[in-house]
C-alpha cells in the first residue's frame, strides 16, 4: 500500500483513541492457569505452620516434617490422601504468617521460590540475586551500611532483614510495600539493585526465566503456565514465609517461666532470674548458640545463676526504665509503626528532605506531618547477625544503639512523641513565656519557636550492659538449614 493511503488509517487509529490506547494483556505480568499443565491435585503438597500453642507442635521432630491428610480433589470430588509439610513456627513466635488466599503455599512452589530468591537469574548481567543483599551467612541481610547492587551500585539504605519479614504489616523502612509478592518485584526493577537493561525490567526477566527449560518446566507444575512477574514474586515470597526466627534463649526462658508458675498454680506469669538461670544451664548442657551470643564458654557455667539476674534487669530495662517495648513489641518486637528517632538529621538538627521517610509515601490528601523523618520499627531477634543497624546503617553495635537511646535520639523539627521529654518541653514554654531564664542549649523549631528536647534515658553503664545483654539473648538459634543452606532442597 502507498504511503500517502497509508496515512489516513494511522490518522483514523490515533482519532478512534484520542486519549489513551486500550491497555494491553501483558503476558510477562500474568497468564491464567491451565490445570493441564499442573501437577495433579493429588500430588500437591500442602504447607502448614503450626505454632507453639498447638498441641501437635511439641511432637514435631523438626522443621520441615513431613505427614499425610485427607483431602477431597475439588476436580472430581474423589477422596485423596496427599503429603503434607508441616513447618514449626519456632518458639516465642506464636502466630502463623498469614497467607495470602491467591499464594497457597506448596512445597513445590516453595522450592520454586527458593532457587528464585539464590539465583542471580532475576538481574540483568546476572551478578546479583536476592540473596547478594539477604544472605543467609549474614543474617539474611549484607552486613553493609548500605547495599551495593549491579554494577556495584551503591544504595542508599541499609538492607533491613528478611527474617520474620513474613510478620510485617509494611515492608520496606518507608513502608512503600504492602505484602511480600509486592516487595519482592521491586528489586528487579531498581537499577541501583539487579536492573541494568534498557527495556522493561520485569519483561527482561521474564524472557530469561522462560529462556531457561529448568524454569519453564517448574512454573507450568505449580503456577499451570509459563514463567510470569505474578508467578515469580508470588513463589519468592512463599519460600520468604518461612524465614521464620525464634527460639531465642529468652523465649526458653519464658516458656521455662510458664511451666514454673504453673506447676506453682500461682497465677504469677512474671519472669524472674531463676528462670533465665535455668534457660542458661540448659544451654551449658546441650552446649547451644546462645552461648557464644553472650559472650559465654562452656568454663563459664558456675556463672549462669549470676548472669540470670543480668538478663532480668536487662529484659525489665527494656520493657520498663528504658522504655524500648514502647515500640518494639509483640512476638517480633515490633509495633508496625514509623517513628521519628533522628537516625537522618544532621549534627545542626536538620532533616534533609530525602530523609523524610513515611512522610513521602503517604498519599496526597493524607500527609501527615507526625511521620517527617519516620521510618519502620524493625523487629529486634537475630540483632547479632544483622548489624550495622538503622536504615542508615550508621550504629556498628549494640552498645552503640543503646548510647543512641540513651541520649534520647538525634534531635530535629519531628522528633517522635515518644522520645521527647514533653514535660521538659512544657517547663520550656512556660518559662519562656514568663520571661524567666531558659536553657540555651535547647533546639528550637518554627515560627512558635517549638522546643524539642529529647527524653534521655539515664541509664548507668551496669543498666546498658544488662540491655545489650538482653538483646543478645533474644538473637535466636540458627534456622533449619533446609532454609538457610541455599544447596539443601526436601526429598
Ligand atoms: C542490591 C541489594 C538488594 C537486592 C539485590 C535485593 N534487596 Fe531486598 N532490600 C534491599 C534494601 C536496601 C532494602 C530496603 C529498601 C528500602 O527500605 O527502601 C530491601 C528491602 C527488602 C525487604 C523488606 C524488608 C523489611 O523489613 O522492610 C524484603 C522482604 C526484601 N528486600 C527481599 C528481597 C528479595 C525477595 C529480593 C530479590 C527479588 C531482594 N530483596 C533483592 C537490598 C536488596
Ligand atoms: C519511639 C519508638 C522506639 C523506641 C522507644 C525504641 N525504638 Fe528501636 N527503633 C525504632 C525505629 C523506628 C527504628 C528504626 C529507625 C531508623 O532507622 O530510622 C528502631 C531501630 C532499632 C534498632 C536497629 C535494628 C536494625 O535492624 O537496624 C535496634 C537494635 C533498636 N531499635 C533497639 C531499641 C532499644 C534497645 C530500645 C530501648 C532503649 C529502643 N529500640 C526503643 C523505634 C523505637
Amino acid at each position: 500500500m502507498p504511503a500517502h493511503r497509508l496515512l489516513p488509517v494511522v490518522v483514523l487509529l490515533f482519532c478512534a483513541a484520542p486519549t489513551r490506547a486500550q491497555p494491553k494483556l501483558e503476558p510477562a505480568d500474568f497468564l491464567l492457569p491451565d490445570e493441564a499443565k499442573m501437577t495433579p491435585f493429588k500430588d500437591r503438597v500442602p504447607m502448614v505452620f503450626v505454632t507453639s500453642n498447638q498441641p501437635e507442635w511439641k511432637a514435631l521432630a523438626g522443621f520441615w516434617t513431613e505427614g499425610t491428610r485427607d483431602d477431597v480433589d475439588p476436580a472430581t470430588g474423589a477422596k485423596v490422601t496427599r503429603k503434607v509439610v508441616k513447618i514449626k513456627v519456632p518458639l516465642g513466635i506464636t502466630q502463623a504468617p498469614a497467607v495470602p488466599a491467591e499464594n497457597p503455599m506448596t512445597a513445590e512452589k516453595w522450592v520454586l521460590g527458593k532457587k528464585l530468591y539464590y539465583d542471580e537469574i532475576l538481574s540483568t548481567d546476572g551478578t546479583v540475586a536476592c540473596a547478594s543483599c539477604h544472605s543467609p551467612a549474614k543474617g539474611f541481610s549484607d552486613g553493609r551500611r548500605t547495599s551495593t547492587g549491579i554494577n556495584s551500585a551503591l544504595g542508599p539504605i541499609n538492607s533491613p532483614t528478611v527474617f520474620n519479614a513474613a510478620y510485617n504489616r509494611f515492608q520496606f523502612w518507608d513502608g512503600r510495600g504492602s505484602s511480600l509478592e509486592d516487595q519482592a518485584q521491586g528489586p528487579v526493577g531498581n537499577s541501583k539493585e539487579m536492573f541494568g537493561g534498557k527495556s522493561d525490567p520485569w519483561e527482561e526477566a521474564v524472557a530469561r526465566l522462560r529462556a531457561n527449560p529448568g524454569y519453564v518446566k517448574a512454573f507450568n507444575a505449580v503456577f499451570g503456565h509459563a514463567p510470569t512477574r505474578d508467578a515469580a514474586a508470588k513463589a519468592v515470597a512463599a519460600y520468604e514465609r518461612t524465614v521464620l526466627l525464634g527460639d531465642s534463649l529468652h523465649d526458653r526462658a519464658e516458656a521455662l517461666m510458664r511451666k514454673r508458675v504453673t506447676e506453682e498454680e500461682s497465677g504469677k506469669f512474671v519472669l524472674k532470674a531463676e528462670d533465665y538461670a535455668a534457660a542458661l544451664k540448659a544451654e551449658f548442657a546441650r552446649k547451644g548458640p546462645a552461648l557464644a551470643d553472650l559472650g559465654l564458654t562452656e568454663k563459664d557455667a558456675a556463672t549462669a545463676d549470676e548472669f540470670g539476674k543480668h538478663l532480668l534487669n536487662g529484659r525489665d530495662l527494656f520493657f520498663n526504665k528504658a522504655r524500648c517495648s514502647n515500640c518494639h513489641t509483640g512476638d517480633t518486637y515490633t509495633d508496625h509503626t514509623f517513628h521519628n528517632l533522628g537516625v537522618g538529621a544532621t549534627k545542626d538538627g536538620e532533616l534533609p528532605l530525602d530523609e523524610f521517610g513515611r512522610f513521602l509515601r503517604l498519599p496526597t490528601g493524607h500527609k501527615d506531618q507526625s511521620f517527617v523523618g519516620a521510618f519502620k520499627t524493625p523487629g529486634v531477634r537475630g540483632l547479632l547477625k544483622t548489624a550495622p543497624y538503622m536504615h542508615s546503617g550508621d550504629e556498628k553495635t549494640l552498645e552503640q544503639v543503646v548510647d543512641f537511646y540513651d541520649r534520647g535520639g538525634n534531635v530535629n523539627a519531628w522528633l517522635d512523641e515518644k522520645m521527647r521529654d514533653t514535660a521538659a518541653e512544657a517547663a520550656y514554654v512556660k518559662a519562656r513565656a514568663e520571661g524567666k531564664p531558659v536553657d540555651p542549649s535547647v533546639r528550637t523549631y518554627g515560627p512558635t519557636k517549638k522546643p524539642i528536647i529529647p527524653l534521655k534515658l539515664n541509664l548507668s553503664a551496669q543498666e546498658k550492659a544488662d540491655l545489650v545483654l538482653f538483646l543478645k539473648a533474644l538473637n535466636g538459634d540458627p534456622l533449619d538449614p533446609l532454609v538457610s543452606d541455599p544447596a539443601k532442597f526436601p526429598k
